[in-house]
């Protein structure tokens, strides 16, 4: 196995997050966002590193993102963050571990950080679940510098630097009388908010009347900085979180319940 910096190549084996034997024509409609997203943040110092097996199929990647540009869950300056890095989704909902796979593409992600960033960290999760565990990232030697609930940020300094921030949410509803507002926080760098996204929208376009949708682009640097989330849904100021990207079924529900409070309210 090599890790090699992104080429045309393996540009849709990490734009659908390694999903390519998984045909699903809803991803397939919105992966252009996730695409275009890449492209941009590719020219402002966004590098991907992709792990390649024997045959040349690629099998994980790996984000690098200066800190500064906007990262995911943290601010600070001098390092670079990983907010994606994944091998075959297969394996990964298999918890399947020990392939080398992960280490080899932080190796590359440090080498990368050690030609202009003072350390490496990453938001990591202390929890029963695959996603980003921060026992992994451990293991690589990182140290945790901050923790909220089960997110926990992982730092690996090459030389002194302050430590990142975690992001404390600054969101507070503004209501309208008789409305539902639906405050959407999205960002084109995850293909599952993105997809969450388009949901919310077809749900929201059912109550043209009713529902007012707020949409928050988190890659727009200065809605980050101000509202510090970068994937959040509130419906009525009420956060809601299904973790994968919100059914739409469930939305709808969500909607109605929202609408009826409103309406009780109202007798
Ligand atoms: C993190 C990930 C790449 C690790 O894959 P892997 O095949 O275990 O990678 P490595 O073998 O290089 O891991 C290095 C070491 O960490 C260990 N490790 C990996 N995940 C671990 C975990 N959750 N708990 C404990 N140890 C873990 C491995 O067993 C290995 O140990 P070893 O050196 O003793 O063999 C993989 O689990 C993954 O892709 N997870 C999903 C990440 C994610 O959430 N992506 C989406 C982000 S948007």
């Amino acid at each position: 196995m090599q890790v090699v910096d992104l080429t045309d190549k393996y540009f849709h084996f990490v734009s659908l997050c390694t999903h390519i034997d998984d045909p699903n024509e809803e991803r397939d409609s919105i992966v252009s966002i996730r695409e275009s997203w890449l492209r941009e943040a590719m020219t402002k110092g966004l590098t991907v590193k992709v792990a390649i097996d024997e045959q040349g199929n690629p099998v994980g990647f790996a984000h690098c993102l200066p800190i500064e540009l906007g990262a995911w869950g943290m601010s600070g300056k001098d390092l670079m963050t990983v907010p994606c890095l994944t091998r075959c989704y297969k394996h990964v909902y298999n918890c399947e571990h020990g392939s080398g796979i992960g280490k080899a593409l932080m190796e590359a992600v440090e080498t990368e950080a050690k030609s202009n960033k003072k350390g490496v960290a990453v938001l990591a999760y202390d929890q029963d679940f695959w996603f980003m565990h921060y026992r992994f990232f451990k293991k690589l030697g990182y140290k945790e510098v901050a923790r909220q609930g089960h997110a926990v940020i992982m730092l690996k300094a090459f030389e002194r630097v302050d430590p990142p921030v975690m992001h404390r949410s600054k969101y507070a509803l503004r209501p309208v009388p008789g409305k539902i507002v639906v405050d959407a926080f999205w960002n084109p760098m995850c293909l599952t908010s993105v997809l969450e996204m388009k949901r919310v929208r077809e749900a929201c376009a059912q109550y043209p009347d009713k529902v007012i949708l707020n949409e928050y682009n988190t890659w727009n640097k200065d809605i980050l900085d101000k509202y510090e989330i970068n994937r959040a849904l509130f419906i009525n100021g009420e956060y809601k979180c299904w973790g994968y990207a919100a059914p739409q079924d469930e939305l709808k529900e969500e909607i109605d319940k929202a609408l009826e409070k409103v309406t009780q309210q109202e007798v």
